[in-house]
């Protein structure tokens, strides 16, 4: 559901793909020298920071855009006009929230029983942020203690009873036909992890019977508290979150979360790191969509009608005069927390939480 088709004409073929297409990091962008392409025209991309101030000022809102007026919520929200359901919550959490949610999405939501990308290739992985600032290797080895006589006959059982455990240094295996990669080298291929209720990528579903933790209290406290102004009525009940991690030139394509059960419930979307672009289209992938920022520290909502708008990540700004996380990387200047600096430096990560029953 989140793939971005590749060809040209099918490319160009939706108003959401041409969005897409305009706002995504082209190769020669990267390039320091910029060969005389042109940079992304952003003008048309709606910045709720710029907004806020403006409000804030007691100045007037860009069209079609309105402050939604939520009794007993203390901060400023605002909506947009043709795009019912979907709330932004500008600045929504402080910097210390936001180190706190960079540092738990890459410590204890990675942690089994949680599922990630990487779960599928090398079995459970635990620590494996700790196995980074060790600079550890995570080695495949036959888990010997578990080999008994009449496995040995058995070939499928010796490739179960292989694992992946992390060693200090590349030098504990010494067959060549040993699989080893650095932790560092497998944090940068974090690509999600799921917590609460499963979801299962290749059946597009939440599969209940897989074992799991029930999503941290303080997280769903913070959805909870978050999700008000886009309740009518009933209460909000967070079962699942998926984590999402974005490299340099990580996108999500445009999509539609429908496997959750009641669409009046909002998935509240937290978003931590580097600067991105955000599309939220309408029911149809020819609809225009509305790109806007998202900053460290937003949280969006989306919940009844939005719940049927495709939307999407086409772009990170990881770049300093654009990514927008200073404040974010000053508060891990201590030697500590260099790890989590040099993380989020080329990184975002986006935290939504769903009610899924
Ligand atoms: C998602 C999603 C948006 C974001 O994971 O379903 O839409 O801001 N994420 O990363
Ligand atoms: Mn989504």
């Amino acid at each position: 559901m989140y793939g971005a088709e590749t060809t040209t004409s099918d490319s160009e073929r939706t108003a959401f793909r041409r969005a897409e297409k305009q706002y995504k990091l082209y190769k020669s962008q990267k390039s320091r020298k910029k060969n005389g392409i042109k940079p992304t025209d952003l003008s048309d991309v709606v910045d709720f920071r710029a907004v806020l101030d403006s409000f804030e000022r007691g100045e007037g809102l860009p069209p079609g855009i309105v402050e939604f007026d939520c009794p007993g919520f203390d901060l400023p929200v605002f909506c947009f006009k043709d795009r019912p359901g979907f709330f932004f919550i500008p600045s929504a959490l402080t910097i210390e929230e936001q180190c706190h949610w960079i540092q738990e999405s890459l410590t204890t939501f990675p942690q089994p029983p949680n599922r990630t990308n990487l779960t599928a290739i090398y079995g459970p992985i635990l620590d494996l942020f700790n196995a980074v600032r060790s600079q550890k290797v995570l080695i495949e080895t036959e888990n010997t203690d578990k080999l008994v006589d009449h496995d040995l006959k058995n070939s499928e059982n010796i490739l179960h009873s292989r694992k992946f455990l992390f060693y200090e240094g590349a030098n504990m295996c010494g067959k060549q036909s040993c699989k080893s990669v650095a932790a560092s080298v497998l944090l940068r291929k974090l690509r999600w992890s799921t917590l609460g209720l499963q979801f299962d990528w290749s059946k597009r579903n939440y599969d209940v019977s897989l074992p799991h933790n029930k999503i941290p209290d303080a997280l769903s406290l913070l959805a909870k508290k978050m999700a008000v102004p886009a309740l009518s009525s009933g209460e909000f009940h967070p079962e699942a979150a998926i984590v999402n991690y974005f490299g340099p030139s990580d996108m999500l394509g445009g999509h539609l979360d429908d496997m959750e059960v009641d669409w009046t419930k909002p998935i509240v979307s937290v978003s931590l790191g580097c600067k991105a672009i955000f599309l939220l289209g309408g029911k149809s992938r020819d609809d225009s969509p509305i790109a806007m920022f998202l900053r460290s520290g937003d949280i969006v909502l989306m919940a009844a009608e939005a719940r049927e708008c495709f939307h999407g990540v086409p772009r990170i700004f990881t770049d300093n005069d654009h990514a927008d996380i200073s404040a974010v990387l000053s508060q891990f200047s201590s030697e500590d927390d260099c790890f989590y600096a040099d993380y989020i430096r080329s990184s975002r990560i986006n935290i939504n939480i769903r009610q899924v029953n």
